[in-house]
């Protein structure tokens, strides 16, 4: 095993080396965590709605849990479907207005699981450069052709689309919203080049499910493209502040995958527990617009802020919000510094971003006040001096 020390040095060389942070939940205060004994502002969570702590979704859990016990026992397709997994289905449908709706664990084992039984050797799947890793590891499990598109550029998918027009079956795949920068597909134009050339389009919905929409339904729903999109993917663990991941489409799409999605056939269903917690979670994604609101008004105002101070935030609208710095060890010593002035915020760096664009990622949430959010940027700024990431 002595590779494993000496690559693990190499990493730690070139400031890459990753490490675990015990951090947790600050009671009744849910845009904070604790973090070495400290409480932080937390600019790192994905709970954009500020639902992880609700009690609604605490409750739903805990009688259940009571109920039904610890664990579903067995894959869906055995003895772990439990019937609050058929009424989260069909409600989960209405909401999308879809056809079905099917549960998986999480969104890496949904996107891994459409992926690779939507598509197989002699097929092709259209990929964004910047799309999810779980996105990346479904197409190379699928054993389809891989083709990388630019981040967002359409002439580059087109020549590709084109190249590959005689293909078997053809997928075209999206993040909806860039999880590390922020910005928006250019989901319009996907629809128009799956029309013409025959392709299938499927969108991951992880960080704009119940942010956009007049329900929470996501982007393409905002976009009015909800019918023009094949498949439709969003996790519970990130605006939902459960776990667990969703699909909607078709009948006939829920009827194959149900036949043919490994993670959902050969892994052990969800316990019913977080099934009642993400029902609960759902009934206030969808009445609760002000959490919406203020988190896409938290996300202008940071956004705008963090601009005007002379960082580099990339071209997104997003409540996600990149400080691109560049280098490794610079990213990591912002991070440590941000930490010093109260806010947790992580350095995000390569392979998870492109080289060269290490960066700190910032995620807004409902439950920040503006006064939090305009303290935070005054700290971020002297930081920045400090640094030398941003000039007087
Ligand atoms: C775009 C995107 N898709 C899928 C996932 C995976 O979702 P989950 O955390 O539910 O496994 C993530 C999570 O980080 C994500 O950012």
């Amino acid at each position: 095993m002595n590779w494993m020390e000496k690559e693990l040095e190499q990493l730690a060389d070139a400031s890459l080396e990753r490490f675990l942070c015990d951090s947790g939940p600050v009671p009744d205060c849910p845009g904070y965590t604790v973090r070495g004994g400290r409480v932080l502002l937390n600019l790192a969570s994905n709970d954009y709605l500020g639902l992880a702590q609700h009690p609604a979704i605490i409750e739903a859990i805990r009688e259940t849990l009571l109920t039904e016990g610890g664990g579903s026992g067995a894959s869906r397709l055995v003895t772990g479907n439990r019937p609050p997994y058929g009424r989260l289905e069909e409600a989960l449908a209405a909401w999308q207005n879809s056809e079905a709706a099917l549960v998986f664990a999480n969104g890496y084992m949904a996107n891994s699981g459409v992926i690779q039984a939507l598509a197989g050797r002699g097929d092709v799947v259209f990929s964004d450069q910047l799309n999810h890793a779980s996105i990346v590891d479904g197409i190379i499990l699928s054993r389809a052709e891989h083709a990388r598109y630019r981040h967002n550029d359409m002439e580059h998918l087109k020549v590709l689309l084109h190249k590959h027009r005689d293909k078997r079956r053809k997928l075209i795949v999206t993040d909806a919203i860039f999880s590390m920068d922020g910005d928006q597909a250019r989901l319009r134009e996907l629809v128009s080049l799956k029309h013409e050339y025959g392709a299938m389009l499927m969108v991951d919905e992880a960080h704009s499910g119940g942010i956009y929409g007049e329900r929470g339904e996501g982007l393409c729903h905002e976009l009015g493209l909800q019918n023009e999109v094949d498949v439709h993917m969003g996790t519970f663990s990130k605006s939902f502040g459960v776990y667990g991941a969703y699909v909607c489409g078709s009948r006939t799409l829920i009827r194959w995958l149900i036949n043919k999605a490994r993670p959902l056939i050969y892994s052990t269903a969800l316990p019913p527990s977080f099934i009642a917690g993400i029902s609960a979670s759902l009934a206030l994604v969808q009445a609760d617009h002000w959490r919406r609101e203020r988190l896409l008004s938290a996300g202008q105002l940071f956004r705008s802020s963090l601009f005007a101070a002379g960082f580099d935030v990339g071209s997104g609208d997003s409540p996600i919000v990149p400080v691109i710095i560049g280098d490794n060890d610079l990213a990591l010593r912002f991070s440590k510094e941000l930490e010093g002035e109260g806010i947790a915020a992580v350095a995000i760096r390569p392979p998870t971003v492109p080289e060269g664009t290490a960066r700190i990622r910032f995620s807004l949430s409902a439950a920040h006040t503006e006064k939090e959010l305009n303290d935070a940027v005054v700290r971020i700024h002297h930081i920045g001096l400090r640094l030398g990431v941003v000039s007087p």
